[in-house]
């Protein structure tokens, strides 16, 4: 169980993507609850202004620190235990464990930065951490938000199935998956692995731990240091690289 709680000033975004499939199935079980506040309910004055100029000149707005401070207290008046997160490209760049580390909290609260930024007090007194997505800059933090919620969602019991649990991911061993395939055994000429077809489950548990480890191998070398691998993978490992350049295209 864990709740969400998102600050937007576009409560819209959110109507679609975390109210299809999985994260449907998970409301409606109570798995997970999600609410979206709109920061314009705490603008200030009758115009309910949610942004202003930054001091020291320059261009684009900054987001006032008084809505979305009353609204962060707002909800922390009605929680005990909450962690408020600020989304901006200027935080710790999420990553597998950062998402199940987050998981194991009850209640995040989730601040999306929209303009040019948020007045810098609102993160020195009312957050505790600051999340990016990437090395790259969104329109604002609500797309961000959505993927933390999506992410952090799949680690909570009961939300996946038995079948695709967030701990059979091999991601969640640090590696890549391995190749998927379905019906038909052969499409356009090229054909399903004879092994994948074999019935013989513990050559089809081999094949598949080599392929996933040979692809973060050749993709995202920098993922086998953190992976727990056994002495046979690391001799198949050892193997491919003594082979050298000719063979690195498949996978
Ligand atoms: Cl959290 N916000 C924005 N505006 N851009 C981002 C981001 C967040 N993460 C990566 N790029």
């Amino acid at each position: 169980m864990i709740r969400f709680d998102v600050l937007t000033l576009f409560p819209q975004m959110f109507d679609a993507p975390l109210n299809e499939s999985v994260l449907k199935r998970a409301q409606e079980r109570g798995k997970i609850t999600i609410a979206i506040h709109n920061i314009r309910d705490f603008g200030v004055g009758r115009h309910r202004v949610v942004d202003d100029t930054p001091f020291g000149g320059g261009g684009g707005m900054v987001m006032k620190p008084e809505p979305i401070v009353q609204a962060i207290e707002s909800i922390k008046k009605r929680h005990a235990l909450t962690r408020v997160l600020l989304m901006t490209p200027q935080g710790a760049v999420l990553d597998s464990d950062h998402v199940r580390r987050l998981a194991g909290y009850s209640h995040l609260v989730l601040v999306c930065g929209r303009y040019e930024g948020v007045d810098e007090r609102v993160r020195l007194g009312f957050v505790d951490e600051e999340i990016s997505i990437g090395d790259y800059v969104l329109t604002g933090g609500e797309l961000a938000a959505m993927v933390l919620v999506d992410a952090v969602s799949r680690q909570i019991e009961g939300v996946l199935g038995h079948e695709n649990a967030a701990h059979e991911d091999s991601f969640s061993q640090g590696l890549l998956e391995y190749p998927q395939y379905t019906k038909p055994r052969s499409f356009r000429g090229v054909r399903v692995p004879e092994v994948l077809i074999s019935g013989n489950h513990q050559e089809i548990r081999r094949w598949r731990r080599r392929a996933s480890i040979r692809r973060t191998w050749l993709r995202r070398p920098e993922l086998l240091k953190k992976a727990a691998l056994s002495p046979e993978d690391l001799r198949v490992i050892s193997e491919w690289e003594q082979e050298g350049e000719s063979c690195r295209e498949t996978a």
